[in-house]
């Protein structure tokens, strides 16, 4: 089977990439913007083809999909890449050979979700069956890395600032992620549908930073402050605004308690059990000290 991955050098799709030429799907072409950024992720990995492409362009995207028959598009659900998302799905709806459009959203992708980053995925799921491409989605729960976001925060002054002080999450391994979308890429019997993915064990932000001050062995504590004051600091930071208000809401979601669940939907993919974060937080220990 031949495929393609669009957002190939993200952080969820450099692991699909290397997941699909580990596991010899077939043979893989990532369609990307930066081929430099590519050939220092991949080399010259054996069943790769890096080809450089403008995302907005439909009939170099027609021209780029021809032949492929499964595609993996993980890009942002909100601002240009959510429009770039429906100039893809919409050539790869055109596009003959393909079979199958898997894209990587989010949990509860829904239109009346308190997230921001929910409704944009809906959105592009409600754009993807208007089109009738033959379509999959996974959808993970907020990734593990979610804490690197605060490594700087964290380095400086051992505390992260938000919001949910309470509210659960099973945080799920991006590299976890990565994982489900090849399985469903590589198994036709999971095609067409949506895949709820999350990591193994229920926690509350204040909880996940008391298993990294367990890993550092120094405590880290999370504070909050009103929601205009944290909007005001990401912005200040460089964090682009939608991005900001996509992260409030995400922390509002939480606290409304809509990620409060766990599936065993990674298991039953895979075979095997999800990441905990402590083994995301002993990978990664070195990026908050
Ligand atoms: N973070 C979470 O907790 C979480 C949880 C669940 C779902 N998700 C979903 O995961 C997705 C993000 O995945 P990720 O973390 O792997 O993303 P990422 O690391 O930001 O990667 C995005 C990819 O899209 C490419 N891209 C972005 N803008 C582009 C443009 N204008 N033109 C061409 N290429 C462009 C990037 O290329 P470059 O490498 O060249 O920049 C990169 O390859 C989002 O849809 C989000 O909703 C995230």
């Amino acid at each position: 089977m031949k495929l393609t991955v669009i957002g190939a050098t993200g952080r969820v799709g450099q692991h699909v990439v290397s997941g699909l030429l580990e596991r010899k799907v077939g043979p893989v072409t990532a369609l990307v913007r930066d081929p430099a950024k590519a050939e220092r992720l991949f080399g010259d990995a054996a069943g790769l083809t890096i080809r450089p492409g403008h995302l907005d362009d439909p009939r170099e995207l027609s021209e780029a999909l021809s032949g492929t028959q499964a595609l993996f598009i993980a890009m942002g659900s909100i601002g240009d890449e959510a429009v770039l998302q429906r100039i893809m799905i919409n050539a790869a709806s055109r596009v003959d050979s393909i079979e199958q459009v898997t894209r990587l959203s989010v949990l509860n992708a829904s239109r009346d979700s308190r997230g921001i980053n929910q409704r944009g995925h809906y959105s592009i799921d409600r754009f993807a069956e208007s089109t009738g491409v033959p379509y999959s989605t996974i959808r993970p729960t907020i990734f593990s890395a979610s804490m690197l976001s605060a490594a700087g925060e964290i380095r400086a002054s051992r505390t992260w600032t938000g919001l949910a002080d309470s509210g659960r999450v099973a945080l799920i391994d991006h590299r976890d992620v990565a994982e489900a979308g090849v399985r469903v890429l590589a198994d036709r019997a999971l095609w067409n549908s949506h895949h709820a993915l999350t990591g193994p064990e229920l926690m509350t932000w204040p909880e996940a930073l008391g298993l990294l001050s367990a890993e550092i062995g120094e405590r880290v504590t999370f504070q909050t402050i009103p929601a205009r004051d944290l909007l005001e600091g990401m912005i200040g930071r460089g964090i682009p605004a939608g991005m900001a208000e996509l992260l409030i809401a995400r922390e509002w979601a939480i606290l409304a308690g809509e990620n409060d669940y766990a599936t065993d939907v990674f298991a039953q993919i895979t075979g095997h059990e999800p990441r905990p974060v402590t083994e995301f937080l002993r990978d990664f220990r070195d990026e908050f000290i």
